[in-house]
């Protein structure tokens, strides 16, 4: 049983919206956030009806304006928060050499910026109540591992991992755990991964499988737990093992 509430963005569907659920089945109240208002307020509402306690919110994560509000909504309806997920984020398919100005702004906006104004509102937060609570960042294999198509995701994820480590060091002393998952290959709700794509990926995963969203946020859950309480910034692939290298033997088949 998990205490205290929490705030996770990007909770209108995916990943964010798993995290969301099984947070609030552990015992938390949660604030859904999500650029996308009313996904937002379906996810609270499948709380609610779970007889959880929950809220949605529209927050777009690039607006420090609204986290700020959002933050102070939330704390008068479901109290301060204990806890913060940063799922929010963005992975358009786009190469390089032809890449619009705008769509790295938007991925670099959403996925890095948009952790940093939230952890940091957080935390003002938290500092203000006298200390203490936890933070899961969402990374990415991407942090590690290069995809053609995915440079903005890849440069914005490692920073993600690297903003873990310096939140880490710069929070622990007021009590606060920031750590971040990065997963592999997750298949979300509406099966958007190509399945061409799949099949080329699923031989590098040494387990055989793609991830699906409980995986993530049984990891997310552990994290924040009482369970984690001396594991503070760790990036924690939930990957199957596909960042463990090339899983090819040199001399033939295993
Ligand atoms: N699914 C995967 O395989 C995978 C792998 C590695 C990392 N991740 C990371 O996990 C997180 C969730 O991914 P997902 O697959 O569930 O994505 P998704 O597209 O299914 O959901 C993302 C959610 O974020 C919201 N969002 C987008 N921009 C926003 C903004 N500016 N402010 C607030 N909300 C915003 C969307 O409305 C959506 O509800 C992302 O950070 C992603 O990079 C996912």
């Amino acid at each position: 049983m998990q205490q205290g509430t929490i705030i996770v963005t990007g909770a209108g569907r995916g990943l964010g919206r798993e995290i969301a659920l099984t947070l609030a089945a552990a015992g938390m109240a949660v604030a859904a956030t999500d650029v996308d208002g009313s996904a937002a307020e379906a996810t609270a509402a499948a709380i609610t009806a779970k007889d959880g306690r929950a809220l949605g919110l529209s927050l777009d994560v690039r607006d420090a304006t609204a986290i700020k509000a959002a933050f102070t909504a939330a704390e008068k309806a479901i109290g301060l928060a204990t806890a913060l997920v940063n799922n929010a984020g963005i992975y358009p398919d786009n190469t390089l050499l032809d890449m619009p100005e705008a769509t790295w702004d938007a991925v670099i906006d959403t996925n890095l910026k948009g952790t940093f104004l939230c952890a940091q509102r957080f935390v003002r937060q938290r500092i203000a109540a006298g200390g203490g609570g936890a933070i899961v960042n969402l990374a990415s294999t991407a942090a590690f591992s290069a995809r053609i198509g995915a440079g903005h995701n890849s440069a914005s994820k490692a920073g993600v991992a690297m903003l873990t480590r310096s939140m880490a060091q710069e929070w622990g002393p007021h009590g606060i755990r920031v750590n971040a998952v990065a997963p592999g290959l997750i298949e979300v709700e509406g099966n958007r991964v190509n399945p061409e794509y799949k099949a080329n990926f699923l031989p590098m995963i040494p387990l055989g499988r793609t991830g699906q969203p409980p995986d993530i946020a049984a990891t997310v859950a552990f994290l924040l737990s009482d369970g984690a309480a001396f594991i503070n910034g760790v990036v924690l692939p939930v990957d199957g093992g596909f960042l463990t290298g090339r899983p090819l033997q040199r001399s033939g088949g295993i």
